[in-house]
């Protein structure tokens, strides 16, 4: 009789929130980008985590629960991730018969998000990150994060960003193979422990129009964004390089907020037009800018992904002047209230939908 042991192993992924914007795919099946692009991750409270399992036990076709509802993994990203990392472990195999021969076991994924799917929270990034790190330790692959960026990179591209805590940079590369689009470090969560991040749920609806085709969209229509891939990213990623590296949080706030700006006009540039921030969103800019105003220079920065929810960046020794300002003026704003606040690392201040 087969072995019905059943082998697993689980993992945690981080949200990245992305201060230099993917968008724009030069390859849409390998998910290569357009332009280069900058992350920063948010560790521990905004995470996925996921367990992966295989057994001849199991039902013969792989399965994937999120939080708790079976999801399809036939589509082309899921079964991209599934393959290359069976064929990573199928060659293991191949070199070591005393190895048990998992690659061609059923997998059961068990993935659970701590945080809104779907609704502009990079969802994707964090869920695939998860999911490609967990098959990649139940299969017990000694590929490094750099690595499994290339296989994760195919299930959601922002997902290669999530394999690191900190500052990430997701490289373009010019093969046609995607071999050498890679995420890389470039600095750990620790190079900045003072750096701070303020989550604004302003809705927790799914997003209207997915990353997938508004980009393609905006890549066709959008003059803007010629401009956009020629000039402005190439600059921002050296400013915003320069600025993690020296910790200097004027120079990071003002390119997180320069790039969310430029990404959003980009959106609006396409057509038919794209709108992902809304009112609410709108509202936590004005107080954002009345922070700076007030300061006398930069200490907040805010930006927008996919989605109307703010992030905003703020460094520990302005809490009170960030944190509780934001907080009580969007508390009247009408629709937000606080939740789940945690001062040492990202909170989360939730709305209702609006
Ligand atoms: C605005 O990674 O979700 O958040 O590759 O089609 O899955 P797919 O797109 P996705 O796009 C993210 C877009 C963004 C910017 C970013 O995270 O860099």
């Amino acid at each position: 009789m087969a072995d019905q042991k059943i082998y697993q192993a689980s993992t945690t992924a981080p949200v990245n929130i992305a201060v230099v914007k993917y968008w724009g795919k030069r390859d849409p099946k390998l998910n290569l980008p357009q332009l280069l692009n900058l992350s920063n991750s948010l560790q521990a409270d905004l995470r996925t985590h996921t367990t992966a399992a295989c057994s001849a036990s199991f039902p013969a076709s792989d399965s994937l629960l999120l939080n708790s509802s079976p999801q399809d993994v036939t589509g082309a990203r899921t079964q991209a991730c599934f393959r290359e990392l069976r064929s990573l472990r199928a060659a293991l195999e191949a070199s070591d018969s005393s190895l048990p021969e998992l690659s061609t076991l059923p997998l059961k994924i068990v993935s659970e998000n701590n945080f809104p799917t779907a609704a502009g929270l990079a969802s994707s990034a964090a869920g695939f990150a998860a999911l490609v790190r967990a098959i990649a330790n139940l299969y017990e692959l000694s590929s490094s994060p750099t690595e499994l960026s290339r296989i994760a990179r195919q299930g959601s591209g922002s997902a290669c960003r999530s394999l690191f805590g900190g500052y990430v940079a997701w490289q373009m590369g010019t093969k046609d193979d995607g071999s050498d689009s890679l995420a890389v470090e470039v600095a750990p969560a620790s190079h900045w422990p003072t750096m701070r991040a303020l989550i604004l749920v302003a809705s927790a609806k799914q997003k209207k129009v997915s990353s997938t085709s508004g980009m393609q969209t905006t890549v066709a229509t959008s003059e803007l964004f010629q401009r956009r891939a020629e000039i402005v990213v190439p600059k921002h990623m050296k400013e915003m390089e320069k600025a993690i590296k020296e910790k200097d949080f004027e120079a990071f706030g003002r390119v997180t907020m320069m790039e969310s700006n430029s990404f959003h006009s980009t959106c609006s540039d396409t057509f038919p037009p794209i709108r992902y921030m809304n009112d609410v969103s709108w509202a936590a800019v004005g107080v954002v800018e009345d922070i700076n105003r007030k300061a006398g220079k930069i200490v907040a920065a805010y930006t927008f992904d996919a989605g109307p929810n703010a992030v905003i960046y703020y460094e520990e020794a302005n809490t009170d002047i960030v944190a509780g300002v934001v907080k009580g003026a969007l508390g009247s704003v009408s629709g937000w209230e606080s939740r789940d606040i945690k001062p040492q690392a990202s909170d989360v201040l939730d709305a209702a939908d609006v």
